[in-house]
């Protein structure tokens, strides 16, 4: 069988949701999806003063692979230089984030505004590229403001693949309002467009798309994946992580990892408990973040979030917290827990 194109399915980077925790978790239910970091300004990365060899906004675990680091900036030589230094790190791929509308990143006049400027966007990419021998790839939008047409990210896509030698673009299908909506809204108010991506792919087969936006389930990829080479999804893969655990005998032809939800609970928490021991100072809050919608759409699925949530359960330290919550959920729903994901029906 063809080998798949790695990026058929991976988990789109966001904020406060795809640290090493949340990606480390993720490989339990899927080895194959690519995963990418939170985006990390170059900065984070170049004037690190805490450096373990690497700076510790670059840490991630093996497991992990394979695995993207987001970059966020617009200097082309700083942005090469933080590259470089993901490279020697370990990460798979470097990718630049050309769709953030947030007010702090438009004060540093990064992410999404800098659609506005397709030959400096050229320019990172081009430094980038000659900095590393990993691939560099573009998260962007369709247009932000009144820049708005199909035209302009035609073009957009035009200037940064032939001056930038970027053959890679990750599709955000809406566009983004720099004033007046915030993020979450940026996230859902611009109507999606995935046309405007099939045509980009149909004028420029040469060149890699993956498209976002707006994907939830299965019989969603299967109706969008025919058109473009790969699909991203963000929201829904926090809110509904079981569904991945099918994806590599899906999406990869391959076998899937096959752990039940117990299992997946027990090796998360050896990961945290192991993290915790080398002096890891992630709140059991966040540590439990990933793991929270994890019974999503089952009976039961309330009790499970709440005794999660419920801060004097974290008094308990975290794995004994989950062996509690596993006992619970023996009695909560028994089947949900014990199920591998083979004998599911999705
Ligand atoms: C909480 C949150 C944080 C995000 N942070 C980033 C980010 O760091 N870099 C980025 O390129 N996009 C970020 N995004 C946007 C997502 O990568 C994605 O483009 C967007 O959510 C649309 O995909 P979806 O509909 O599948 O969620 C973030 C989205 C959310 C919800």
């Amino acid at each position: 069988m063809e080998q798949a194109f790695r990026h058929k399915i991976s988990i789109a980077p966001m904020i406060d949701i795809t640290y090493e925790h949340f990606r480390v978790f993720f490989r339990l239910l899927t080895k194959n999806c690519v995963l990418y970091t939170e985006m990390i300004h170059e900065n984070a990365i170049n004037l690190s003063r805490v450096l373990k060899p690497f700076p510790l906004v670059l840490d991630y675990s093996q497991v992990e692979h394979p695995v993207v680091c987001q970059l966020g900036g617009n200097d082309p030589e700083k942005l090469a230089k933080a590259a470089q230094i993901a490279e020697q790190a370990g990460f798979d791929e470097i990718n630049l984030n050309v769709g953030c509308p947030s007010e702090r990143v438009q004060d540093g006049a990064f992410g999404a505004c800098l659609m506005k400027e397709p030959h400096l966007v050229a320019q990172c990419m081009k430094k980038m590229k000659e900095a590393v021998k990993i691939p560099c790839t573009l998260k962007c939008r369709l247009g932000v403001d009144n820049l708005d047409s199909y035209e302009f990210v035609r073009n957009f896509v035009e200037i940064v693949y032939k001056e930038g030698e970027v053959n890679h673009f990750i599709m955000h299908a809406r566009k983004a309002f720099l004033k007046g909506l915030n993020p979450h809204e940026n996230r859902t108010v611009p109507p999606l467009k995935y046309d405007w991506v099939y045509q980009l792919k149909k004028e420029f087969p040469e060149i890699k798309f993956t498209l976002n936006g707006g994907i939830k389930c299965t019989e969603h990829i299967d109706q969008v994946l025919p058109n473009v080479d790969g699909i991203m999804i963000g929201r829904s893969a926090h809110e509904n992580p079981w569904m991945f655990s099918d994806f590599d005998r899906l999406y990869y032809g391959g076998e899937n990892q096959n752990y039940n939800r117990k299992e997946i609970l027990e090796q998360y928490a050896e990961f945290v408990e192991e993290k915790r021991a080398t002096g890891c100072k992630v709140s059991t809050q966040m540590c439990v973040k990933p793991i929270i919608n994890l019974f999503n759409g089952e009976s039961n699925n309330k009790r499970y979030r709440q005794f999660l949530s419920n801060t004097d359960n974290h008094k308990l330290g975290f794995r004994g917290m989950i062996n509690q919550v596993i006992e619970h959920m023996h009695e909560w729903n028994q089947e949900a827990l014990l199920v591998r994901p083979n004998d599911y029906k999705f």
